[in-house]
């Protein structure tokens, strides 16, 4: 039998990472494209990315692959996949597609149309077709378009998979999971050392470094798109459940830290880490991060502060940049800071020279996560170097 194909998505930025995580799960023939990693595999290898994979946004498999000119041949390339054979006439489905330089100008169209040849072809096959339901669908259908080629995937995910099954409470601007796992791994932080959110919110970061330091496989507490589909092996998958459970290390007090200057965020957090029992694991404070004590020597700070747009006026953070460069200069030395942000003004309203910046998408949103290396009395860059913004 030839191996199956499937397609991870990802954060625009996270692609090279994902391959690496992808590797380490078993998966082959990995070819990385901006938004996610193509991959061969098994069932095993769809269920171990599913579980294991912290960067992923969904796992897809592919089902046909044409060349079209026309909504027609769209119809033709889905009718012509045995749906029937993958998933049951009584699966709720939704149909979602998903196009980069297609000719096409009605993306709308195009979802009715592959909806429709999918219901025609479970028509034919079983005189019945399914129903459609795009807010809690049983089976999710992705298409996608480039210039010449439209690629049919059923999802074996379902809900994405930054949703990771604990999230109670969401916060103001809380990052998709997979973003702050990308992130994290972005840094080096290598696990051991200490951890450092000083505008934690709702937690993301320091509950993926906590799941990250104790083996806390992210889809070990979910349900997945791959269980309603016909093909779903329940031995095979509960066997690789169950071991990702037996790796987990026991709870303990780990070096990460949050902090966050509103009592409602940190309530948020608490909430989110006692779902995931991990709320005696991380210390959280009440703390100005521009007063903020460092919790150790050294270590890694992580930090997403609020940005213009969604969370505070534009004069607000003119003022605080220079301040949390300051904040970070006097008091955090022996420190590898990370700010991720959408801000083009942070780096020159810092006034601290960044040793990195890496891109990275928030969605659409180009972000830039910038990496200090605090060394005392060092950081400060003359003005004339000031002006230059983020390349
Ligand atoms: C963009 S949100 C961070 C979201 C977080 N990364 C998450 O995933 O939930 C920015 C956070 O900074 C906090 N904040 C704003 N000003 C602060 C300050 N001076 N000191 C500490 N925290 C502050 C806000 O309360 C908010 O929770």
């Amino acid at each position: 039998m030839s191996p199956q194909l499937y397609f991870a998505t990802c954060p625009r930025g996270l692609e090279a990472l994902l391959v690496d995580e992808l590797r380490e799960i078993g998966a082959s023939a990995l070819r990385p494209v901006p938004g996610g990693v193509g991959f061969e595999g098994d069932l095993a290898t769809s269920y171990r990315a599913n579980l294991h994979s912290r960067l992923a946004t969904r796992v897809l498999m592919q089902l046909a692959r044409a060349p079209y000119r026309n909504e027609q041949d769209v119809y033709d390339a889905a009718y012509g996949v045995p749906w029937q054979r993958w998933f049951a006439v009584e699966r709720r489905i939704r149909v979602d597609v998903t196009a980069i330089r297609s000719p096409l100008r009605s993306l709308e169209f195009i979802t009715l149309r592959v909806k429709d040849a999918v219901c025609d072809r479970f028509r034919a096959e079983c005189g019945r077709r399914p129903d459609v339901d795009t807010r809690s669908p049983d089976v999710r259908i992705a298409a996608f378009l480039d210039a010449q080629q439209v690629t049919l995937y059923l999802d074996t995910s379902g809900e994405p998979l930054y949703k990771r099954g604990y999230r109670t409470e969401r916060g103001e601007a809380p990052l998709k999971e997979n973003l702050a796992a990308g992130i994290l791994a972005l840094t080096g932080w290598d696990r051991k050392e200490p951890l450092f959110d000083p505008m934690c919110g709702s937690g993301t970061f320091v509950i993926e470094a906590a799941m990250m330091a104790m083996r806390i496989a992210p889809g070990a507490r979910r349900r997945f798109g791959f269980e309603r589909l016909l093909a779903h092996d329940t031995k095979l998958w509960s066997g690789l459940r169950e071991a990702a459970l037996a790796t987990q290390e026991p709870p303990r007090a780990l070096p990460i830290f949050g902090a966050d200057v509103s009592g409602r965020e940190l309530r948020y957090a608490h909430e989110n880490l006692k779902a995931i029992a991990l709320d005696a694991s991380i210390e959280l404070r009440k703390a100005d991060v521009l007063e903020v004590a460092p919790p150790a020597r050294f270590g890694v700070m992580v930090v997403n502060p609020p940005y213009g747009v969604r969370l505070a006026g534009e004069q607000v953070l003119a003022d605080f940049y220079p301040r949390l460069g300051d904040a970070l200069k006097n008091r955090f030395a022996g420190w590898r800071c990370y700010i991720f942000s959408a801000d083009p003004e942070l780096p020159k309203r810092i006034r601290l020279k960044a040793t990195r910046r890496t891109p990275l998408f928030n969605g659409p949103l180009e972000c830039r996560l910038y990496e200090y290396r605090v060394i005392a009395g060092s950081m400060r860059r003359p003005a004339r170097e000031q002006g230059d913004a983020a390349s």
